[in-house]
């Protein structure tokens, strides 16, 4: 059982938990994920460790609600115990002195960064973060962002903060504009890091994404995350979750996360009868 100490809404559909795990944020390092069972009989989900708090003995996720597990993940309150918060698990991100690093966050990518950027940041490099969401009221993590990165760059699909777009039209400014990229970080839904890779190509600038496929085991056992990367199968838990996102078949990723659509959808309606919501 792992105690939630803090528990808060980001928007109406993004939630941070901080939880006491002090094993886990002592070996936690950026890039690295725990499967969360928020309750004995649910479901487990892979979720990425976004910050820790060595003091405290604490992890905080953050977390978009999108089905049964993460609606149920949700409706805990502070206080109440998660039944299991198993890691750190997966490579940790490859952090080193680069020289300047673009850092792209769509979505609740943008919160699975932040440790990625802190982290690169201290490395010496010269850190521009890219951060894009479909409007203003999904924006999360600006100020702290723009702590720590030298450069913070801000899309919206509707215009109502920073730039009217994609971060991957951000991006694509930097590169026509003749700057210098050593290396481009980008997390976030697969369409998006797949456009952001597509831009990145030509120019031969590595391009590193984090994937998200559907997890089990999440320790290389029963094969449900495989991914193929340069031809060859991979397990996103055990090989990722981070890759060269020009190796990358996206269009099998898609596929294969559209696959349970009926099934999870069922899901989350018994988790919402459950909880008396009506969505
Ligand atoms: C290594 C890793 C780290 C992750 N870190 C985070 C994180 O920090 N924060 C966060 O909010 N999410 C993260 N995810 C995604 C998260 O695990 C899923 O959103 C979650 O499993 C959904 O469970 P559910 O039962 O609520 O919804 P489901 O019923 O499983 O899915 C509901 C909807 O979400 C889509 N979906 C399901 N799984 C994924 C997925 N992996 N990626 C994208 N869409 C998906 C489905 O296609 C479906 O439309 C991560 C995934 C991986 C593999
Ligand atoms: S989740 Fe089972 S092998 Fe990766």
């Amino acid at each position: 059982m792992v105690k939630i100490l803090k528990k808060e809404m980001l928007t109406a559909s993004v939630c941070r938990i901080q939880v006491l795990a002090p094993h886990i944020a002592t070996a936690a390092k950026p890039g690295n994920f725990v499967v969360v069972i928020p309750t004995e009989d649910a479901e487990r989900i892979p979720l990425t460790i976004a910050d820790r708090d060595l003091d405290k003995g604490t992890i905080s996720i953050i977390f978009q609600v999108v089905g049964a597990t993460t609606r149920l993940l949700c409706s805990l309150k502070e206080g109440d115990q998660i039944a299991h918060v198993l890691g750190p698990l997966g490579h940790p991100s490859d952090v080193e002195n680069f020289g300047t690093v673009v850092v792209i966050g769509g979505g609740v990518g943008i919160a699975e960064i932040y440790p990625m950027v802190k982290s690169l940041k201290q490395a010496g490099n010269k850190v521009i973060t890219i951060i894009g969401a479909r409007c203003e009221d999904l924006l999360i993590y600006k100020k702290e962002l723009a702590a720590q990165s030298g450069e913070l760059k801000v899309t919206t699909d509707d215009g109502s903060c920073g730039r009217k777009g994609f971060v991957s039209d951000e991006l694509k400014d930097m590169i026509d504009s003749g700057m210098k990229i050593n290396r481009v970080i980008a997390v976030g839904p697969v369409p998006m890091m797949k456009v952001c890779c597509d831009v990145t190509q030509p120019h031969k600038i590595k391009t590193i994404v984090s994937l998200n496929p559907i997890m089990l085991d999440a320790t290389g056992m029963c094969g449900v995350c495989r991914v193929t990367v340069a031809g060859k199968t991979k397990f996103a838990c055990v090989d990722g979750p981070e890759f060269d996102g020009h190796e990358v078949d996206f269009k099998e990723l898609t596929d294969r996360l559209r696959a349970y659509k009926d099934l999870e959808k069922k899901a989350d309606e018994h988790v919402c009868k459950l909880l008396g919501i009506k969505e």
